[in-house]
């Protein structure tokens, strides 16, 4: 069989900073698992991936919570930074480095950037009106305003839009308006704030975003953009906020939001710390020659195509490769919502069902459109008992047993059936190009397609009748052997999806951990280990307590 060479790559990837504000939930897990699929696969495939994320730890949102909790801001983060690594610990996303932005390494390299983008003369300041809370003695961001809606009149409604009647508006258009922090109401106050001249990069921008690094929709997206024109983007807090203070200018903090992108940089300094091999020039640098690319959900996308590119060019750093943008998770057809009981945070999920279960659910959902995906508990209990279980677990569980009785543990000297072998290996590079364009939905309907050959096989071949007399018996090791073979190649066109399952097939194969080239070369002649259970059925009882939460839906 002819050796396929593959260059080896270097790619880094992040995916988004995940706010120190409360628990990881399957959203989140949603970004993860894609994310870590594909770092995965290109691992396996012989390239250098990395794969970093971390903390986004500012904002008012996590200042107000602290306070609310009775702790510091610094001891919050700190808390849920553990957490948050325990849960994606737990579910196999495997990161070369998890870190978070508040961290001497990502003030520098913020004051870097800031310094670069004034010498540019991006950064000028104005003096704008805000809420007040005058007991609080603090600005409001709009979120922290509430009043009565000027059109329909429906109380308690947000400063940017009523739910009720769907009108958007200015938070002073508000009528009765209090602050959510003090229930007073707010007055209005002037500040001088700082703000970053995003229009000077707007044929930068524009050449970047037309030249195949952003996805068809969120390039449409770009375009409605460009024509309302891009304004200036404000970058600053007044005190009390908890981020970094702007150099120079006591009582101002850089928002949240010019910090945070920038905390990916300073997570991958915090990784070359350990990594000698690596330098920040040489992914960063303007004439770095990496691949890097960034996997965010679609409410970030002004933040990840507009800002943050802006902000790269303007201080001498390179630009991504691709923004890959998916769309939101929904539970049971709902949005995730406390009140609806479709919040389920990643621990939750841990404490009932194998977290390899969702890979495989949210692989076979995912594309690489910004599309929704529905997490429907019902279709994932039938999926996996269908796919993981009755067809790829079940094609080991049927030829190992026959291997271990009879022929002690020994695989055949020949592949019993080298073009049934030849279909299997056959699909190797079509399935690498889905998992490449992260078309893992297809993926997994090219691979359970193939797993319905290696059943129909077995089920043609009926060993257990064979066994069952010493002259047919010598054909068992023949068809059971390439059963397991077939079952490998399965194995490591899953890998990626099932890290866990793939570890215990490498010790019952008494192999080396599979990588995407062993596809090539067929176990022969190889003894292999006793087989154990491998992934089992769910039952609806273990589901339950997710499928029950509809049934509370908010009046
Ligand atoms: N802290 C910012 C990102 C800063 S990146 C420099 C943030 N944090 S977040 O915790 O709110 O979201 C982290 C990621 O999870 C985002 O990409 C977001 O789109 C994604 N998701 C949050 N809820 C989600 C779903 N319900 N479904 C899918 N992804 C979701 O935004
Ligand atoms: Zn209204």
């Amino acid at each position: 069989m002819h050796k396929s060479h593959i260059e080896p790559r270097q790619i880094l990837i992040t995916t988004a900073l995940v706010y120190a504000n409360g628990p990881i939930h399957l959203g989140h897990m949603l970004e993860h698992i894609q994310a870590d699929i594909w770092a995965r696969f290109q691992k396996m495939r012989g390239h250098q991936c990395l794969y970093i994320c971390g903390n986004d730890a500012h904002g008012t949102p996590i200042m107000i919570n602290a306070e609310k909790q009775g702790v510091t801001p610094e001891t919050m983060i700190h808390r849920i930074h553990i957490e948050d690594q325990q849960d994606f610990a737990d579910f196999w996303v495997n990161f070369d480095h998890f870190d978070m932005t508040h961290a001497p390494e990502n003030q520098s390299l913020v004051n870097l950037v800031y310094q670069r983008l004034t010498a540019k003369g991006d950064i000028t300041t104005r003096t704008i009106e805000q809420a007040y809370d005058p007991v609080k003695n603090m600005f409001l961001p709009d979120r922290y305003v509430k009043g009565e809606c000027p059109f329909c009149g429906a109380k308690n409604q947000y400063g940017d839009n009523c739910e009720a009647c769907g009108t958007t508006y200015a938070p002073t258009d508000l009528k009765n308006p209090i602050s959510v922090l003090s229930g007073v109401a707010p007055i209005q106050k002037d500040s001088v704030h700082y703000f970053f001249h995003l229009e000077h990069y707007a044929d930068a921008l524009k050449h970047w975003g037309e030249s195949g690094h952003l996805q068809p929709e969120v390039m449409n997206k770009l375009s409605e953009w460009f024509e309302s024109g891009l304004r200036a983007w404000d970058i600053s807090r007044d005190a009390p906020y908890f981020g970094f203070e702007i150099p120079d200018a006591p009582g101002k903090y850089f928002y949240v939001w010019l910090d945070a992108p920038i905390g990916y940089i300073a997570c991958f300094e915090k990784l070359c710390q350990s990594r000698h091999d690596l330098t920040l020039e040489a992914y960063w640098g303007k004439e770095s020659q990496t691949e890097l690319y960034h996997f965010i959900g679609k409410d970030i996308i002004y933040f990840h195509a507009l800002f943050w590119p802006a902000m790269l060019k303007g201080a001498d750093f390179r630009l991504p490769s691709a923004i890959f943008t998916h769309g939101f998770l929904t539970v049971n057809g709902q949005k995730m919502s406390k009140s609806r009981g479709t919040f389920i945070t990643a621990r939750e999920y841990l404490n009932h069902l194998n977290p390899e279960y969702l890979r495989y659910y949210f692989a076979a959902k995912l594309n690489s459109h910004v599309e929704d995906i529905d997490l429907n508990f019902t279709d994932f209990m039938q999926r996996i008992n269908a796919d993981l279980v009755g067809k790829f677990v079940n094609i080991a569980s049927r030829c190992a047993g026959f291997i271990t009785k009879f022929f002690e543990g020994k695989l055949a000297a020949e592949l019993e059936n080298s073009l049934l072998f030849n279909t299997f290996f056959a699909q190797a590079e079509t399935i690498a190009q889905l998992y490449e364009t992260r078309e893992y939905h297809q993926a997994m309907r090219e691979i359970m397609l193939l797993a319905d050959q290696a059943n129909q096989y077995i089920d043609s071949m009926k060993p257990w009748v064979l066994a069952k007399s010493p002259d047919t018996l010598p054909a068992v090791q023949n068809i059971c052997s390439l059963g397991l073979n077939l079952f490998r190649v399965l194995m490591i066109y899953l890998k990626p999806v099932l890290p866990k399952t793939a570890e215990a097939v490498e010790a019952f194969l008494n192999t080396p951990p599979l990588m995407w080239q062993d596809i090539e070369n067929p176990l022969l002649g190889h003894q292999i280990n006793p087989f154990q259970p491998l992934l089992q059925r769910i039952d609806l009882a273990s589901i339950e307590i997710f499928t029950q939460t509809t049934n509370h839906v908010e009046s």
